[in-house]
């Protein structure tokens, strides 16, 4: 039975992050005796420094619907884990190191799929390890949803809301560029709740023709307003297959920075129709997670205490078919769950007239 329990957050916050942290520590307390948490700071960043604290039960109290995560995070890429950096700090036998020193049984991670990388590093270290996945972006292998998403398309889809009044008052395109670099999940399900008329996923190449023709057929229709809500990973056509360097100076050239950014451009010259972007950015990041990522995250956390109090380690929690559950984190670390054009969510929004942009 574990009884000494690290957490740590890491990557990209998000809400839910303290809601998860209290399900861990208050069911960990309630399900075992002993129960000893430390707190490290600031994701495996704190690992490898050793920057960390035992925590009081009383301070995962009141922290349910705190946005952001009490314990701090840093991004700190995988891909250099394994690396000896100009500080000659070998990460891995230092984040080794500090979990004997702290005396640990075992660590929970709650974090993204970078995350989960090295979660899995740890693991094959011999490390006792219990994910916990978390991201906005949604896009974690072997899971249904991630803590996050929900509340950031609860923003996003504010956002779209927001711009319709305005889009309709004025005539206008407005173009919301939402999250997601590789994965469009956040647009997708925020389109579809906000109604947008165009939605472009990373995982769809758009065509500016496509697009122009939906603002068209609108317009014809008598509509005079149109709303886009455009992934940032987004790629056009003869972006698809080139390298982000590639795309970068083809942007460049172009004199914009984004695919956003070019399609408002393209749109208002072409159409001469008054097009606006609106980047709503960290804000679906940011403030309280919604009830449902409450609900999630407390659910993910009591799972993981069970793990915990099971000695089932390596593992990330998940929900599958709306079933709590768990991956081997051998099995899902290093692949990301992106929309498949051929899914469900995708027909529908085709089935009722949405755009892809394809
Ligand atoms: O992974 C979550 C996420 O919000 C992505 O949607 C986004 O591309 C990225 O993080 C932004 O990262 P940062 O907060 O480091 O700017």
């Amino acid at each position: 039975m574990a009884k000494r329990i690290g957490i740590l957050t890491s990557g990209g916050d998000c809400p839910g992050l303290n809601a998860t942290i209290r399900g861990v520590a208050k069911a960990a307390y309630e399900q075992m005796e002993g129960v000893e948490i430390v707190g490290i700071a600031g994701g495996f960043s704190g690992l490898i420094k050793g920057e960390y604290r035992e925590m009081k039960p009383s301070e995962f109290s009141g922290i349910l619907n705190v946005g952001g995560t009490i314990l701090g995070t840093v991004r700190t890429p995988f891909k250099n884990m394994r690396k000896i950096e100009d500080d000659k700090i070998d990460k891995v036998a230092n984040m080794v190191h500090n979990y004997e020193k702290m005396k640990l049984d075992c660590l929970c991670t709650l974090g993204g799929n970078g995350t989960h990388k090295t979660a899995n590093l740890l693991s094959e270290e011999g490390l006792n390890i219990v994910g916990l996945p978390k991201t906005i972006d949604n896009d974690i292998w072997g899971t249904d949803v991630t803590f996050g998403f929900h509340t950031a398309v609860d923003i996003a889809t504010d956002v779209i809301d927001r711009l319709h009044t305005t889009a309709a008052s004025h005539g206008r395109v407005m173009i919301a560029e939402l999250m997601g670099n590789k994965a469009g999940w956040l647009t997708l399900y925020a389109g579809l709740a906000g109604g947008a008329d165009v939605v472009i996923i990373p995982e769809i190449p758009y065509s500016q023709d496509a697009v122009l023709e939906s603002v068209y057929k609108r317009a014809e229709g008598g509509k005079a307003f149109s709303i886009i809500a455009i992934a940032e990973g987004a790629l056009r056509k003869d972006e698809a297959g080139m390298k982000k360097k590639e795309i970068r100076s083809l942007r460049a050239a172009e004199g914009v920075s984004s695919a956003a950014e070019r399609l408002t451009k393209t749109i208002e010259t072409e159409t001469g129709i008054e097009t606006r972007l609106v980047v709503p950015g960290h804000m679906q990041r940011g403030g309280s997670p919604s009830a449902y990522d409450r609900i999630l995250a407390t659910k993910f956390g009591v799972h993981a205490a069970q793990l915990i109090n099971h000695g089932k380690f390596g593992y990330t929690v998940a929900l599958q078919s709306n079933k709590l559950t768990e991956n081997k984190l051998k099995d899902i670390a290093g692949k990301t769950k992106y929309v498949s054009p051929a899914s469900d969510i995708v027909k529908v929004a085709r089935s009722m007239g949405m755009s892809l942009g394809d």
